[in-house]
């Protein structure tokens, strides 16, 4: 399907290209909106989540006061659509990027596992992920999609409640996946951004940190974000799937 771009669209999209094949470590950086294309809502602007769900039921408090409530949104939210949403072309672009050594790591805000379906092998969770689970009590890890949620809230086999392995609200970001990230961060010249608001800390402080460091950054994003009029060097303001296949069409 033929992509309609404008002349100042064009120009940013070849400069965003000549900066990735020129760059020595550049990582991708993304949120929910470079999922959007693959049916997953995001979670703020038009048809956000938080405009529809309460985003208390991500407290971690919550979740502890009354799993059983908790858990039958995170199930409507997370887990009736599980496994049925693909990657679109914008996590094949990143993983074909990687395959050309053209970028070292995405950093995912992320728990849909999207990236790794399209191939991607070098992914840092910084919120974790739907596709495992944790039992409160023991600890245990569960895969998510051997756990029955028919019942819920669903138990590990001690008897203790089984918890989503993203962060929750007043959760910590999970030690490894912050380590990596920091330093990927250090070490980067360019950072992709692509699909995110840039409001939620501390993982939006990470292209900051980078951008003080001399990074170049390109954003792609049909809307501003908190990133576009602060460190955004060469903004598109296109779909993730248009935006990375025209910069592809420019790299080949
Ligand atoms: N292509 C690119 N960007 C898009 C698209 C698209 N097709 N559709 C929407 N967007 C953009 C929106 O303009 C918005 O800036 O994606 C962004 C989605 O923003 P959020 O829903 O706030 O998602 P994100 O920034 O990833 O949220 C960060 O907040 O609730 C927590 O833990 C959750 O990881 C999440 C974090």
């Amino acid at each position: 399907m033929e992509i309609i771009i404008n002349e100042k669209q064009k120009a940013n999209i070849q400069q965003a290209a000549n900066l990735i094949k020129n760059s020595k470590q550049a990582i991708a950086f993304t949120g929910a909106g470079i999922s959007v294309e693959s049916g997953i809502p995001s979670f703020r602007g038009e048809g956000g989540l938080w405009n529809k769900y309460d985003s208390n039921i991500l407290s971690l408090s919550r979740f502890y006061n009354n799993p059983a409530t908790a858990w039958i949104k995170i199930k409507e939210i997370f887990y009736d659509f599980f496994g049925k949403a693909k990657p679109n072309a914008a996590h094949i672009a990143l993983a074909n990027l990687e395959k050309m050594g053209l970028i070292k790591a995405v950093i995912t805000q992320n728990i849909d596992n999207l990236h790794q379906d399209a191939g991607s092998k070098n992914v840092i969770e910084f919120h974790g992920t739907c596709s495992s689970m944790v039992c409160i009590q023991c600890g245990k890890k569960y895969e998510s999609k051997y756990v029955d949620l028919k019942q819920l809230p669903p138990h590990c086999s001690c008897g203790g409640v089984l918890k989503p392995n993203f962060v929750f609200f007043e959760e910590g970001i999970p030690s490894d996946a912050y380590k990596n990230s920091q330093n990927l961060i250090q070490k980067t010249d360019l950072i992709i951004i692509i699909g995110t608001t840039g409001e939620v800390m501390p993982a939006a402080y990470l292209p900051q940190i980078a951008s003080n460091n001399g990074a170049k950054i390109i954003e792609i994003n049909p809307q501003k974000s908190a990133f576009t009029n602060s460190i955004t060097d060469v903004y598109i303001d296109l779909k993730a799937g248009d935006a990375m296949t025209e910069i592809m069409n420019n790299i080949n």
